[in-house]
């Protein structure tokens, strides 16, 4: 029977233990429990709460429990819940009725608080690196092209010339918002809550800033009941992994679109592609596919944890046992993406004469011979009104604005001289020379900016 059962005269019905027992997954928590074990069994011994030689045992039992784990040599037993008991009630197999001492001025709630502090740290810790690589690659990418025009669009419809590097330092962007967003996080789970005891703190004379500084936390917890019940620092990476896919996605969307026999702007490297059982031309985006699919799967996870916590009473309730597998899931879907995704840009090849076919079908150009009008003296509005006009015409002419001679023009607007066929999709992008414009001369000081802004390396 399980050491913690002591006021019960039968073991647990096989059902109950299946049931509550968290040990299936929260195993992965193994290295963090035995890191906040160590700490804690060197600050009892420090404060003499503990003997010295007392917290060696403990500390040596600890240790080889460790490499009994991560050798595969350990026996996980789902009726002792959870990894906190399982490593304990082997301790104390180990080391004998001293390993009991351990568990002095502590209790599961403000371990397992702490254990989950600890692993979403490291998460956040791995989640910048992954978001970097990502960034690296982007910015790659850009570099390697950068003289490449596409269409800018809205409504999916093409809208403005712009540069593919301007468009790809847009998720730059993004993906540093997302990097900024897990840096703040940091700071919210970056919080000791060890001495919060089971809820009202202990009754010992624990070191709290000992423990901090063991175990690298820059801060300890002003509030027993909240340290121990309040699993918000969760929801906050995975809201922040939820905006994070959600930008992952869209990229995987136009990765998907540009990719499109329809589109035809990008090639997939083949390492980065699938194929069909059944029809043998294809060249499949499945690694966008299923990255846009895992958006809704990590969505999913976050609604789930802001439920569960929605109306729990103080302090802990078993049902926040619930937060771990959506946090594991959570990290390793957004992990595993973006390291993918990272391999998928480096790896994406430009098809810059569709780019660039596709700039030039069209009337892209429509707003530029708007602005032609209003550096003429028309209003804007009825610029606007001109040149929709004048659309309407070449369409019925099928005609491109280029192919049009002046008198023609001149029937929309006197204003139309030999200059209007200077516009060019050139013209139009260097127009627009304005702070975070597209015009090759801001591009390229934004690319060097935001290379400088992920350390320079290629
Ligand atoms: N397995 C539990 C969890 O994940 C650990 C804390 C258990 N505490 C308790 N009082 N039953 O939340």
């Amino acid at each position: 029977m399980s050491h913690i059962r002591g006021r019960f005269q039968k073991d647990a019905d096989k059902l109950v233990s299946g049931y509550t027992a968290s040990i299936p997954f929260d195993w992965r928590l193994f290295k963090q429990d035995i890191a906040g074990s160590v700490a804690h069994a060197r600050m009892l011994a420090k404060q003499g709460i503990i003997s010295g030689s007392d917290a060696e045992t403990i500390i040596n039992g600890l240790e080889s429990i460790r490499q009994e784990i991560e050798q595969g040599k350990f026996q996980f037993k789902t009726e002792l819940e959870d990894i906190h008991i399982n490593i304990e009630a082997r301790l104390l197999e180990k080391v004998g009725e001293v390993g009991g001492k351990l568990h002095t001025a502590r209790s599961r709630n403000d371990q397992v608080a702490l254990d989950l502090r600890l692993f979403t740290k490291e998460a956040i810790a791995d989640t910048i690196t992954g978001l970097k690589e990502l960034q690296k690659a982007l910015i790659s990418l850009a570099e390697d092209n950068k003289d490449v025009v596409m269409p800018g669009y809205t409504h999916l419809q093409p809208a403005q010339p712009v540069l593919l590097a301007h468009h790809l330092l847009a998720y730059f962007e993004m993906l540093q918002r997302d990097v900024e967003r897990f840096g703040d996080c940091l700071k919210r789970v970056d919080v000791l809550p060890l001495g919060s005891g089971a809820l009202a703190g202990v009754a010992y004379n624990v070191d709290r800033q000992f423990l901090a500084r063991e175990l690298g936390f820059s801060k300890i917890s002003g509030n027993s009941i909240d340290a121990v019940s309040d699993r918000d620092f969760i929801i906050e990476y995975e809201a922040a992994a939820s905006i994070c896919m959600m930008h992952l996605s869209r990229l995987a969307e136009e990765i998907i679109l540009w990719s499109s026999a329809e589109f035809d702007f990008v090639a997939l490297d083949e390492a980065f592609a699938t194929g069909s059982s059944i029809m043998p031309q294809k060249k499949n985006p499945d690694v966008a596919e299923l990255a846009r699919g895992k958006t809704g799967r990590v969505y999913g996870r976050l609604m789930a944890l802001l439920a569960t916590m929605k109306a729990l009473p103080l302090a802990y309730n078993r049902d926040m046992q619930e937060d771990k597998e959506g946090l594991f899931d959570t990290v390793a879907t957004l992990l595993s993406t973006l390291k993918v995704f990272s391999g998928m840009v480096k790896t994406l090849k430009i098809k810059a004469e569709n780019t660039r076919r596709a700039v030039e079908g069209g009337y892209i150009l429509a707003t530029d011979l708007a602005d032609y009008l209003v550096k003429k003296g028309e209003p804007f509005r009825s610029a606007h009104g001109i040149v929709a006009r004048l659309v309407s015409y070449a369409i019925e002419k099928k005609k491109p604005f280029n192919k049009l001679d002046l008198d023609e023009y001149k029937r929309f607007s006197p204003l139309f001289g030999e200059d209007v066929y200077s516009i060019s999709i050139k013209s139009s992008l260097a127009a627009r020379d304005i702070f975070g414009g597209t015009a090759p001369k801001q591009v390229a000081p934004a690319l060097a900016n935001a290379r400088k802004i992920i350390g320079g390396q290629k």
